[in-house]
């Protein structure tokens, strides 16, 4: 076995913790180098954590580890795009050091200037655990299908998202109540709002996208959507009709440029993303001369995570750096561009609460009809005693810009209570 990594480890949260329970029985793993974690930073020094540090230099600030002598390795589990662990990752990068890190919005909003202090320094700059925990992807992508011209990257890359619209399926629990599961279970993020609101998910796809189509990240071009406004009628109603939401991060390349987004979207109930459920992380992979690839598995959570940040940590010692977005940062094109909504046309599922009195179906029929859109399917559960009917429509194929200007006229109806949901259903 070759020498010791002394490692560095900022932030104990779940991932940081499970980090350390990995490196304490190390024995059982198939490592090349002996490591030795030699000092600790986080924000609280006495919480409970369920493991041993008092064998590890405490260090309350994440500076001072990152710049350690004795610091072979700085590993950054603090989180966050800004601020400290921008910071501390720069500062060792820039002190020679390699660097680890499961932070996705660091990687997404400053990955390129990153990986050229680390290209400049000669040092690794990792982040297997940056993207779908557990699954395998980055590496997978960046090394083992170098060779393969990818056309299109999507799935489910939040385990958060993936749960909370499963469960609240199966269980017919409320939205605020899978969410704290989610929190107890150690999928969410610190904030669950970045897990809901879609901005983790893409985070994780800017990544892909970048190494894939070897553009330089640019998240301010990602069209961001979540799951926070769908509702337990869009789960129920979009089941009835045989659909499952998912709530889908996609990277496309067409006409020289890249474009990436995230957006809940209806799938058949025998489609292989539906039968994603719980924490479980799906990624597609579409490209020459492969064909499409499937890689699955627990894409949150402190050991899944853990053991990606394992996997860069034991990457370390097996030869020399190599670029972390697969080709060198001058080599990385300008490629990243908004997606629009013109051209897509798919089926839509529509759903609407609308009053319940005479008159009601007929206004949105006209609505409908106004916008020259076709009905396949279409459901209405009892108001019961709230006088409020709850309306599905799935439609034939028409163009996004259509089914925007049918929402609009819908929100419009004297009948409509409440602004109408549209998502878009997967061929
Ligand atoms: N909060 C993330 C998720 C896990 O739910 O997928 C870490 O990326």
């Amino acid at each position: 076995m070759s020498k010791t990594l002394r490692l560095g480890v900022a932030g104990l949260g779940n991932v940081g913790v499970g980090l350390v329970k990995l490196v304490q029985g190390q024995e059982t793993l198939r490592l090349t180098s002996k490591l030795e974690i030699v000092g600790v930073s986080a924000r609280s020094r006495t919480r409970d954590r369920g493991i041993d540090i008092s064998g590890y230099r405490w260090c309350d600030d994440a500076m001072s580890l990152a710049l350690a002598d004795d610091v072979d390795v700085y590993v950054e589990l603090i989180g966050g795009s800004e601020g400290l662990a921008k910071q501390t990752v720069e500062a060792a990068l820039e002190a020679g050091k390699h660097v680890v890190t499961a932070n996705k919005a660091l990687i997404a909003e400053h990955g390129c200037e990153l990986a050229k202090i680390a290209e400049k320094k000669g040092v690794h700059l990792l982040f297997e655990a940056a993207v779908a925990g557990g699954v395998p992807v980055v590496r997978a992508v960046r090394d083992s299908l170098s060779g393969v011209r990818i056309d299109r990257i999507s799935g489910i890359l939040n385990g958060t998202c993936n749960y909370i619209l499963t469960e609240m399926l199966d269980s017919g629990s409320p939205y605020e109540q899978v969410v704290k599961q989610a929190q107890r279970l150690g999928y969410a993020e610190a904030d669950p709002w970045l897990d809901v609101s879609g901005m983790d998910a893409a985070h994780k796809i800017a990544i892909l996208a970048a190494i894939a189509f070897g553009a330089a990240p640019d998240f301010s071009k990602v069209r961001v959507k979540g799951i926070n406004d769908i509702t337990d009628q869009d789960i129920l109603l979009s089941s009835k009709l045989g659909y499952r939401i998912r709530l889908v991060a996609e990277a496309v390349q067409s006409g020289g440029k890249v474009r990436c987004f995230t957006a809940p979207t209806l799938f058949a109930t025998d489609h292989p993303l539906a039968l994603v459920t719980g924490p479980t992380n799906a990624v597609l992979i579409e490209g020459d001369p492969v064909g499409r690839l499937t890689l699955t598995g627990p894409g949150a959570g402190e050991g899944p995570t853990a053991s990606a940040v394992m996997g860069d940590i034991a990457r370390l010692n097996q030869g020399p750096a190599t670029p972390p977005f697969g080709v060198n940062t001058s080599g990385l094109d300008d490629i990243f561009a908004e997606p629009t909504g013109e051209g897509m046309v798919s089926r839509w599922f529509i759903r609407a609460n609308l009053a319940d009195r005479s008159g009601t179906l007929a206004q949105l029929s006209d609505a409908l009809a106004g916008a020259r859109v076709s009905v396949d399917k279409l459901i209405q559960d009892s108001a019961g005693e709230t006088g409020v009917a709850p309306i599905a429509i799935v439609t034939h194929a028409c163009s996004r810009n259509t089914a925007e200007s049918v929402i609009e006229k819908i929100a419009t109806l004297p009948a409509s209570v409440d602004a109408p949901q549209l998502i878009r259903i997967e061929a």
